[in-house]
């Protein structure tokens, strides 16, 4: 354990984490965090999109102390950055969810829970007292939606963020290849895979196991069965989701209601007139749409087109810490990461994540440093420009 504590101090960036999450994952598991859609263009580009942005420094400013402090869904964030909802946590680390929520409270900042997590929205809140949002998935049973929606006022949630770039699953071709499944199937395919992470594997089999412990209770899809993610999206997903389901549902919640999966200044606009109050800029880790543009090269015109009336997450992409400053600088009011800490939790539990978002703290305080700018909220379009 010394040695594998001490290999995550060595991961001096997320790319380091990431290639430790691969030694550590089975390659099924691996590819689902990894991966996305058809080419994966956009999951590329979402990343590469921010070298076509320049940091201008304004220099001699006294940048002694330095403020990351944000302000989102009405409460104060320590971190620019918070965690976006990601599926199925118990595949990657027996700690599950309960791994990412702690570290984003010792962080400061704020856990999103998706519907198809696998931990209760209920032992979420016991665990983490901070900031805290759930994301929904409207599926066929909508009895769920409102069930999830009462449950979220009783444990305080801040805000509640609706998906609505999954009407059907991506072609996740990765996924197809390694007969990803959840919960996994162990056969003799994948016995020389297992084989090689026997302590995942001990894990997988002595730890409390997979369950989406949110809407099993209702869905049944999953009893007794493995079945592919593609193939539950496909099943249970409702796909007559429209923009009277966004309206409905920012009324029934009527706190912070976040619409994730948009790109679109005229997108923008109509989740602003049917009730929301923020939008993640988002095209699902390039898991869902490939050919769509990256989250950091939509936000101006987003912005443009709501001015001040909505708050907008970048979402998709950020590895590093300037990439924060790149999508502050353009007008961004948080940016959240994804893959960033999976590869964290993945590599090695809460300790992971946690690496996770030291290096990125760090690295967005030095690069505000190296820009003379010593409070993130105070970026402007002055400290950038495309190439
Ligand atoms: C995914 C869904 C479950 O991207 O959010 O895999």
């Amino acid at each position: 354990m010394g040695a594998f504590m001490g290999g995550l101090n060595r991961c001096y960036n997320i790319a380091d984490l990431r290639l430790r999450a691969q030694k550590a994952l089975p390659k099924p598991i691996f590819d689902y965090i990894d991966g996305g859609a058809d080419d994966e263009v956009t999951l590329r580009r979402n990343t590469s999109a921010f070298d076509r942005y320049e940091l201008v420094p304004s220099q001699l400013n006294n940048i002694e102390s330095i403020s990351l402090k944000t302000k989102l869904f009405g409460r104060t964030l320590d971190l620019p950055f918070f965690l976006s909802p990601t599926g199925m946590s118990r595949l990657f680390h027996h700690d599950r969810e309960l791994a990412v929520t702690r570290a984003a409270a010792a962080h400061g900042t704020l856990y999103s829970l998706s519907t198809v997590g696998t931990t209760s929205l209920e032992d979420i809140a016991a665990a983490n007292p901070g900031p805290k949002m759930f994301q929904i998935y409207i599926l066929k049973d909508r009895g769920l939606t409102k069930e999830l929606v009462e449950r979220c006022k009783a444990a305080n949630y801040d805000a509640l963020c609706l998906t609505v770039d999954t009407p059907v699953a991506g072609n996740r071709e990765r996924d197809l290849r390694n007969g990803m499944t959840m919960p996994p199937r162990f056969g003799l395919k994948s016995l020389v895979d297992f084989g090689l992470h026997p302590r995942w594997v001990l894990n997988a089999l002595l730890k409390p196991g997979f369950d989406l412990a949110n809407i099993s209770h209702r869905v049944n899809a999953l009893e007794g069965k493995n079945m592919s993610v593609i193939e539950y999206i496909n099943s249970q997903f409702d796909r007559t989701l429209n923009w009277g389901d966004v309206e409905w549902l920012a009324k029934e919640w009527g706190g912070p209601f976040v619409v994730k999966g948009l790109q679109s200044a005229e997108d923008a606009r109509r989740a602003r007139d049917h009730g929301a109050s923020a939008i993640m800029i988002s095209n699902h880790g390039g898991r869902q749409l490939d050919g769509a543009p990256a989250p950091i090269d939509s936000l101006r015109d987003m912005r443009d087109a709501v001015g001040n009336d909505l708050e907008l997450i970048v979402d998709g992409g950020i590895r590093r810490g300037s990439h924060v400053v790149k999508a502050m600088a353009l007008g961004a009011s948080a940016c959240s990461i994804g893959k960033a800490y999976l590869y964290g939790l993945a590599a090695g539990g809460e300790a992971g994540v946690s690496q996770a978002l030291d290096i990125l703290k760090s690295e967005t305080q030095r690069t505000l440093a190296l820009m003379g700018c010593n409070d993130v909220t105070r970026l402007h379009g002055g400290f950038i420009r495309q190439r």
